[in-house]
């Protein structure tokens, strides 16, 4: 057996609008989410979070289920809608309640709860004055991530402030320099909340962001290869953790989108704020990683292509372990050994339930397995890596693609709700009691 450290701390994770349904009770506000796959009388014409898994009325089992598994922390996100309907104004009683209710029965189970405070589900009264977009944003954002702190930093010693900026600035229609002025505006309202953070009354524990990141390899050892996949690599995972870490934007990137003209504003002391507010730790999701080809075309001369020797997971995304190793290795390497969290990691697979009953995802096992053998190993070779969260504790709304991807490492049947720990929840909750693989 190998063993992960004493500290290690193992946990799963979600996020609100993915599992909690109940969308329109006790006062929650719309997000762009509820207005999807509707028609104008508010039929569903396709998926919708309105039921997803019911969390809402199921937390209780869930937590019991967290508890059967072994898990020591179970990351989550709270609904800004539940907590105010437009954004901003008055502050909704019953949705405070209802992450009270869950914070208390996840202390009560012995389970560390780790708060993600804005994980894609913007209030659509903000979607409305432009989102991000709009510097306004960040104030509201700012006055909603005080609450939590006044309502909960208490209880609640671990904090994440936003999960993937990069999908939220980079997978719209709008041209690049207006997603470049997004992230960059995420990037101060992050800076922002560490800030706040530190200096609240109840601001003694840790605080960080969740980026998703990809190791980026060139297809060949041509250099133009090279170049296309430092080129992605300053797009997707540069682009934040060099301000997030290092408080700076990355040179090369910057003059790329200089010499073609693509400028964004930054505001007179944003960088210095960023500069001077770092976060405790890094969160990272990691899914797969990127081949680049160089080509003529497009703004990063980059192409990605697909590996004809490996496994890909229903996402379509390649199963390599092996990636996972090598980005947390340059990320220990490049900025100073900072404490990484693995804030997701995890596989969507075709699942069946068998006639036992049971769900035998031995893929979904074998995926678990091999990510936490590379998270090992970079711990090993010196990797201050402190946590992983699987991705997901529940099948669940997987956002564009509805119900129809399975990430859970619990099944859940959406006609009746029913929970069924999968195998590789089984798996999940062997290594953790044995503390290793
Ligand atoms: C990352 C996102 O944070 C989460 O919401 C999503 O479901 C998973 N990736 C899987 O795509």
């Amino acid at each position: 057996m190998k063993f992960f450290p004493k500290s290690f701390i193992f946990g799963a994770a979600t996020s609100a609008y993915q599992i909690e349904g109940a969308a329109a009770l006790d006062g929650r506000g719309q997000t762009a989410w509820d207005l999807r796959n509707k028609d104008e009388f508010g039929k569903p014409t396709g998926d919708v979070g309105d039921v997803a898994c019911d969390h809402y009325h199921l937390y209780k089992e869930d937590v019991q289920l967290m508890k059967t598994l072994g898990l020591q922390s179970y990351r989550f996100s709270v609904s800004w809608t539940r907590i105010y309907p437009n954004g901003y104004g008055k502050i909704n009683p019953k949705g405070v309640e209802f992450y009270q209710n869950l914070i208390n029965e996840l202390l009560l189970a012995g389970i560390e709860p780790a708060i993600t405070i804005w994980h894609g589900d913007l209030p659509l009264a903000l979607d409305q004055i432009g989102g991000w977009q709009n510097r306004e944003t960040i104030t509201h954002y700012l006055n909603y991530a005080k609450t939590l702190f006044d309502l909960f930093g208490h209880q609640v010693k671990l904090w994440f402030t936003h999960n993937e900026p990069w999908c939220a600035a980079f997978l719209n229609e709008y041209p690049i320099n207006q997603q470049l002025e997004i992230a960059h505006h995420l990037l101060v309202a992050h800076a922002q909340a560490v800030k706040l953070y530190k200096n609240h009354p109840n601001g003694n524990g840790k605080i960080g962001i969740v980026l998703n990141l990809g190791k980026q390899y060139p297809n060949t050892f041509d250099v133009k290869d090279y170049l296309a996949a430092r080129n992605i690599d300053g797009f997707i995972n540069r682009w934040f953790l060099d301000p997030t870490l290092k408080g700076v934007y990355p040179a090369d990137m910057v003059s790329l989108y200089q010499k073609h003209d693509i400028f964004f504003s930054v505001e007179a002391g944003d960088m210095e704020l960023i500069q001077e507010n770092k976060m405790d730790f890094l969160g990272i999701n990691m899914y797969s990683r990127g081949i680049q080809a160089y080509t003529e075309e497009g703004l990063f001369n980059a192409r990605g292509v697909s590996n004809p020797n490996a496994q890909y997971t229903s996402m379509d995304w390649e199963v390599c372990p092996r990636s996972l190793y090598d980005l947390l290795v340059d990320i220990k390497e490049t900025y100073n050994n900072v404490e990484v969290i693995i804030a997701e990691n995890g596989s969507a697979f075709e699942d069946t339930v068998s006639e036992d009953g049971l769900v035998h995802d031995i893929n979904r096992v074998d995926y678990l397995k091999s990510h936490l053998e590379a998270t090992r190993q970079a711990i090993e070779e010196g990797c201050n890596i402190t946590r992983y969260y699987a991705w997901s504790l529940l099948d669940n709304f997987e956002w564009g693609l509805g119900y129809s991807k399975r990430f859970g490492i619990i099944r859940v049947d959406y006609d009746t709700l029913k929970r069924t720990i999968k195998d590789s929840g089984l798996a999940y909750q062997k290594i953790i009691q044995e503390r290793g693989l």
